[in-house]
């Protein structure tokens, strides 16, 4: 098989090229990891865990974006031919390697963590039924997989990442969570919240089978100055 691998150093971009055989069931981040300890040990790229869980070693396979550790190479593979390019959307470092910073700031514009007026002397518990609103959301790994394909961000630069979305909803169905509903609906209308342009590419691509593009409609459903608004209060 014929390996590409987008390089960068120094501020240059060059496809290198690589002869090599693919071993049964190996993930394309074993594959990356032979490269450098056979072939090259500049070769530059990010992992933590190895196994979907740090959301750290994403990037694009002839087209896709896809995590490095969780997928085949053989699954990859077209003509015999492989390309590895870094993410899209962000700034890359060295290689395949990435800037990171985005994942916070896009939280931030969100306020997408917990809020709580905690009781140190109680548990602050959760009936199954409870988590279950929510559970999937509470998946995410951050891996950024839904930001760097969505096409709402093609045309509006102010649109929060899917992922930060998803983050409010994981907030607003959280019964625990102190801040009011509405507040964290009016703050995801400042990050576009009604920009999405459904394309459903982050729900093709997350690793998580997380699917961003319904939080977004469901948290439009939930906002009480909407004409969408659908009583959704009653269902939940
Ligand atoms: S469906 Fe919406 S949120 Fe998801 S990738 Fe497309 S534009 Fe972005
Ligand atoms: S929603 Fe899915 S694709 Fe987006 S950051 Fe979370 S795990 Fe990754
Ligand atoms: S190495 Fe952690 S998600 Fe791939």
């Amino acid at each position: 098989m014929k390996l590409k691998i987008m390089r960068f150093i120094e501020g240059k971009n060059f496809i290198e090229e690589y002869d090599i055989e693919v071993k049964d069931d190996e993930t394309l981040l074993e594959l990356l990891d032979r490269i450098r300890d056979y072939k090259d040990r500049t070769l530059t790229y990010r992992s933590f865990c190895r196994s979907s869980i740090c959301g750290t070693c994403a990037v694009v396979a002839n087209s896709k974006t896809v995590l490095a550790c969780k997928t085949k190479v053989k699954d990859l593979v077209q003509n015999e031919t492989l390309l590895i390019e870094p993410v899209k959307r962000v700034k890359v470092i060295k290689d395949l390697a990435v800037e990171h910073s985005f994942i916070a700031d896009e939280i931030k514009k969100v306020h997408g963590w917990f809020v709580d007026e905690i009781d140190e002397t109680k548990e602050n518990l959760q009936t199954p039924q409870e988590l279950k609103k929510y559970d999937k959301q509470t998946d995410c790994i951050l891996c950024g997989a839904c930001y760097f394909e969505c096409e709402a961000l093609d045309y509006e630069s102010n649109f929060a990442a899917p992922f930060a979305f998803t983050k409010v909803f994981r907030f607003v169905f959280d019964g625990r969570d102190k801040m009011d509903n509405q507040e964290r609906i009016e703050i995801a209308k400042e990050s576009m919240l009604y920009s999405c342009v459904n394309c459903q590419k982050c729900a093709i691509v997350c690793p998580k089978n997380i699917s961003s593009v319904m939080d977004i409609k469901m948290l439009q459903n939930f906002d009480k100055n909407s004409p969408l608004c659908n009583n959704i209060y009653n269902f939940f």
